[in-house]
């Protein structure tokens, strides 16, 4: 992963924790309107993928028991991981892109009830993303993938010049192109190749959503209003409180909101086009869904990338998303692809490895500002805008955040509405229950160091450094595919 340049170690935050008279009335643990719904507590735990969904999308047991674990702490909130709406083949990652996935969700909902004791809200976070295949193998891709035009003809007779046979490249075959290109090295491929052509190659392909000459990304516009209000449809269905959209990091929603979007059909170029899809998206979901249901967002408050948005953008978008009617909105940073690092050949591009991908999950190696509650100042200002405009709904605020005294003083200091927490949260599910008993002693503290993040980076069972190799040997632990890795944190007793 990226680390800052200048680089220090951070310590953890120094803690001082309530005791339970003094919880008993914290902000954090005081109960906030969500739309028509009231969440028991200001704490919430954001999306996470934990890469225990069935190779079909299908909820497994393991995806339960990482779920009621969590559920056992009572956050006001649960927001389960990105979940595709497309009925496509995707691995491991849970899908609702059709009814047969209702019964699962519905036992996932049902666990998480019972787990929380009916305290705790769940969410479901409704995800687009556009296809991304891995990097290939330089022959492979000269033999196989790359499509021969003219233009690789042209470049051929110009870089190979007469010895080369400038009049035998116009007329000659694609398989005398395609082994004339795997004999160039890379700066005469960089030479030759279209930006796209070079990408595919050194990064793998991957689609965009400005990719208009492809039909089905040209009507992305007609069919995701749709997809998102028959993914929320099934979620109410199942049981679930309430349907983040995924508007956040380098998925689809994000990519029509981003400054780098010029789409050229009304969806794409200034602000206010690139905010109709995700108002459409809106618009659809509520129209069926109807008025008592929780819709909310979450967005990015700087995209963190080279010509793309900036806090005044989420400004302006969270206050038309307040407008267009959604519950809530939750904030997060960074994680695009733009400024991924190249993958190594047979894996994808992973868009949480450059710099805006460490604004997204910051670790104690970081600069002066440190990793703790970098996102809070974006969340203050969107917040204001929102509330400034006129509308009163919560804004959600993660990145950094691990202590009691964090989360109050945001609140305190109306920064937000509600604190998240996803890394402390993994490191210790029951967390707020110790801090509500005065026993936040106890707390498994989160160190900050992203062992989890890279587990998922590798499209490994998610799981947690604090705890994963604890009484492994205690009859009935569920573990990886190893066995070296029990797959929820053990109980507090
Ligand atoms: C393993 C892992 C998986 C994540 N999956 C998602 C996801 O599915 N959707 C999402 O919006 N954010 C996802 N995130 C980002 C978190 O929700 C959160 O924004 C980020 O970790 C920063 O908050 P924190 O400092 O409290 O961990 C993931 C983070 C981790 C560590
Ligand atoms: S693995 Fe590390 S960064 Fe992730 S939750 Fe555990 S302590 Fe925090």
């Amino acid at each position: 992963m990226w680390t800052p340049p200048d680089r220090i170690k951070h310590a953890l935050p120094q803690v001082g924790w309530p005791t339970a008279a003094e919880a008993a009335v914290a902000r954090w643990f005081s109960p906030v309107a969500i739309g028509p719904l009231v969440a028991r507590q200001r704490t919430w735990v954001p999306a996470m993928v934990p890469w225990r969904a069935s190779d079909e999308g299908y909820v497994t047991d393991d995806v339960i028991a990482w779920y009621a674990r969590f559920a056992a702490g009572r956050p006001g909130v649960i927001v389960v991981e990105a979940t595709g709406i497309r009925d496509v083949p995707s691995g491991p990652l849970l899908r609702i892109g059709h009814d047969r996935f209702i019964p699962g969700m519905a036992r996932l909902a049902a666990a998480v009830r019972d787990a929380s004791d009916g305290e705790t809200l769940l969410f479901l976070q409704a995800i687009d993303f556009l296809a991304i295949r891995r990097r290939p193998e330089k022959r492979k891709y000269f033999e196989r993938f790359l499509a021969i035009t003219a233009s690789h003809r042209e470049g051929l007779a110009r870089l190979l010049g007469p010895d080369g046979g400038v009049e035998r490249w116009p007329g000659a075959s694609d398989e005398e192109v395609r082994r004339a290109l795997l004999d160039l090295d890379e700066h005469h491929l960089a030479a030759l190749l279209t930006e796209r052509e070079l990408e595919a190659y050194e990064v793998g392909y991957r689609e965009r959503i400005t990719d208009l000459h492809l039909p089905h990304i040209r009507e992305l516009p007609e069919v995701l209003p749709g997809l998102f209000a028959d993914a929320a449809e099934r979620a109410f269905c199942a049981g679930f409180d309430g349907v983040e959209l995924h508007f956040a990091h380098a998925y689809t929603m994000a990519s029509f909101l981003s400054a780098k979007n010029d789409r050229s059909d009304g969806y794409g170029g200034p602000r206010e086009h690139r905010a109709r899809l995700p108002r459409e998206v809106i618009a659809g979901v509520r129209a069926r869904v109807g008025p008592d249901r929780v819709i909310g967002c979450r967005f990015l408050g700087d995209e963190v990338i080279a010509g793309g948005n900036r806090l005044h953008d989420a400004c302006y978008f969270g206050v038309e998303f307040a407008r267009a009617g959604l519950d809530f909105l939750s904030i997060s940073k960074g994680g695009k692809f733009e400024d991924a690092k190249q993958p190594k050949v047979g894996a994808a591009a992973y868009p949480y490895t450059g710099e805006s991908g460490y604004e997204c999950m910051p670790t104690v190696f970081s600069d002066e500002r440190g990793p703790f509650g970098r996102n809070v100042g974006l969340a203050a200002e969107v917040k204001r805008a929102v509330n400034a405009a006129g509308f009163a709904i919560p804004v959600v605020v993660a990145g950094g955040i691990g202590t009691f005294a964090q989360a109050e003083e945001i609140l305190a200091r109306g920064e937000a509405d509600i604190v998240a927490a996803a890394r402390q949260s993994l490191a210790d599910p029951d967390w707020f229950r110790k801090i509500l008993r005065g026993r936040g002693g106890e707390v498994r503290r989160c160190e900050f160091t992203n062992y989890c993040e890279a587990l998922d980076q590798q499209h490994k069972q998610v799981t947690c450094q604090r705890w994963d190799r604890e009484a492994l040997d205690e009859p009935g632990i569920a573990r990886d595919a190893s066995g070296r890795r029990r797959l929820i944190a053990p109980p507090w007793r």
